[in-house]
């Protein structure tokens, strides 16, 4: 008989950062600076079936929790991941990201000309007009960013 699953192992202490959209698990893996030279397993699958969202990437970082600036960048790609702590084999903690309705400082004004990017400290801020397909407006400028924009800085 052959074996038709092969099942991801489950990670003894780290996190799962799950429902990620299709197509953003490297962009996961490059927020969170994994580069897989440092040791600890990382597990990314991309493309499953979920009943949810269609198809969902997947990302398991063994070790390690995240910065809360680590989980508003996933939460600007990513508007349904969730984000599950893991320890002793157990999911202790379950969390769906957030993005919250006014955005400081994760990220900078695509407008060049924009006072936010002038050398005066002014911390960027954005209104998100809406999650997906992202569109957020420059609450100085009023330019609008959209994911591409986003990604280009991460
Ligand atoms: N997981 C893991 N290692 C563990 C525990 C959980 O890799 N020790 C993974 C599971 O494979 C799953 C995710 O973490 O992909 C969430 O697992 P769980 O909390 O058991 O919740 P589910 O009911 O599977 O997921 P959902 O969030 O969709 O309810
Ligand atoms: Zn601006």
């Amino acid at each position: 008989m052959t074996k038709k699953t092969l099942r991801v192992s489950k990670i003894k202490n780290g996190t799962v950062i799950d429902h990620i959209t299709s197509g953003h698990a490297l962009d996961v893996i490059k927020i969170l600076g994994i580069t897989g030279r440092t040791g600890g397993v990382v597990t990314v699958a991309m493309n499953i079936p979920s009943q949810k969202l269609g198809g969902k990437d997947m990302v398991k970082v063994e070790g390690r929790e995240l910065k809360s600036e680590e989980v508003d960048k996933i939460a600007l790609l990513a508007p349904h991941a969730t984000i599950n702590i893991v320890r002793d084999y157990k999911t202790v903690e379950k969390q769906r990201v957030k993005l919250p309705s006014v955005i400081r400082g994760i990220v900078n004004c695509a407008n060049p000309a924009c006072v936010s990017n002038s050398d005066e400290p002014i911390q960027s801020t954005f209104y998100v007009e809406r999650e997906e397909p992202l569109r957020l407006k420059c609450h100085y400028c009023g330019y609008i960013m959209e994911k591409k924009d986003v990604l280009k800085q991460f």
